[in-house]
């Protein structure tokens, strides 16, 4: 099974193709920066060579610079492009990533037709709406990394609070990965038991933990400069469902065509299926009424965010 990672010299694309290397279900992984970081990724290629002779993992990695080089990928993951700062916003960078995203998705077509498409850079809902049109591809073979990434974040904060191993919470963020993100609370469960039947469901204070989500990345800039292990790991999350076919269900930045709320024509963090082939299905969830009004307000912020995008884009 091959994957490529476009942007592989950034700290998240890095980051994430060592996690899949490790994850032992790649068999070759293709490292892709522009010219001028391909000595950088070259070095990455042979430290992580080092790491799996220590894993006693059988993997090729080549580093490039040459897009015909994704050839035959099953996934291709995009993760180039500007980068957040400290102080800066996702949608600060929106308009100079749409023009990558824009450019590499249609390298990936010419030179990859087949493949699926994982969007990593932000913003990452309008940048998956990119991706699709300018790929021209299936829209259950693009889609993108936000509010998997948050669902993790909110688990950990609601482990830490209960003080409950992180595999008895289960939750969901879905809608934007950025400030309109909404976290299905009513349909959040500690062991199999909904939150709000939970004993000490009172000592929560969820509208600060929702805060604290959805500035979780921004606070790790701050002090590290970009998050890394939280995105890689949720890629590899990702992509190791696909290659094993597993069926199982993640919050991805998909295409909508009314399946949730009427929404349509807009990428937003929604519960899918995932197998070997990409999307099998968008679930339809049912919301309360809170959380409906949330997610239509995000519908309603992206496709805006998108709208400009895509009319200053020359994506044909
Ligand atoms: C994050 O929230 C990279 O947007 C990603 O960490």
């Amino acid at each position: 099974m091959k994957v490529s990672v476009i942007g592989a010299s950034g700290r998240v694309g890095k980051a994430a193709a060592f996690c899949l290397a490790e994850e032992n279900v790649v068999n070759e992984l293709v490292l892709l920066s522009r010219e001028d970081s391909l000595d950088k990724i070259e070095g990455e290629a042979l430290d992580m060579y080092d790491a799996m002779a220590a894993k006693n993992i059988r993997i090729s990695i080549k580093a490039s610079s040459n897009m015909e080089d994704i050839q035959d990928s099953h996934i291709v993951v995009i993760a180039a492009g500007i980068p957040r700062k400290a102080g800066m916003s996702r949608s600060d960078i929106s308009k100079p990533n749409a023009e990558i995203v824009a450019d590499y998705s249609r390298a990936i077509a010419e030179h990859s037709p087949q493949s699926i498409i994982l969007v990593i850079t932000n913003p990452v809902d309008v940048m998956t709406y990119v991706a699709l049109k300018s790929s021209g591809f299936d829209k259950s073979k693009v889609f993108g990394l936000g509010n998997h990434l948050d669902s993790l974040r909110l688990k950990n904060m609601l482990a830490k609070h209960f003080n409950i191993h992180v595999n008895e919470i289960h939750t969901r963020v879905i809608g934007e990965h950025g400030d309109h993100m909404v976290p299905l609370v009513s349909s959040t469960s500690i062991g199999g038991i909904l939150i709000k039947n939970y004993s000490l469901y009172d000592t929560l204070d969820i509208e600060s933990m929702i805060k604290k989500v959805i500035n979780a990345g921004s606070y790790v800039i701050n002090k590290k400069g970009s998050t890394e292990y939280g995105p890689a790991y949720a890629i590899a999350n990702i992509i190791t469902t696909i290659i094993n076919d597993e069926k199982r269900l993640f919050t991805v930045s998909a295409y909508l065509d009314g399946e949730i709320e009427g929404v349509e024509d807009v990428c937003l963090g929604v519960p899918v299926k995932l197998g070997i082939s990409g999307i099998e299905r968008i679930i339809r969830i049912k919301m309360n009424e809170n959380e409906t009004k949330a997610f239509i307000n995000a519908a309603e912020f992206v496709k805006k965010a998108t709208d400009e995008i895509m009319s200053n884009l020359e994506y044909f």
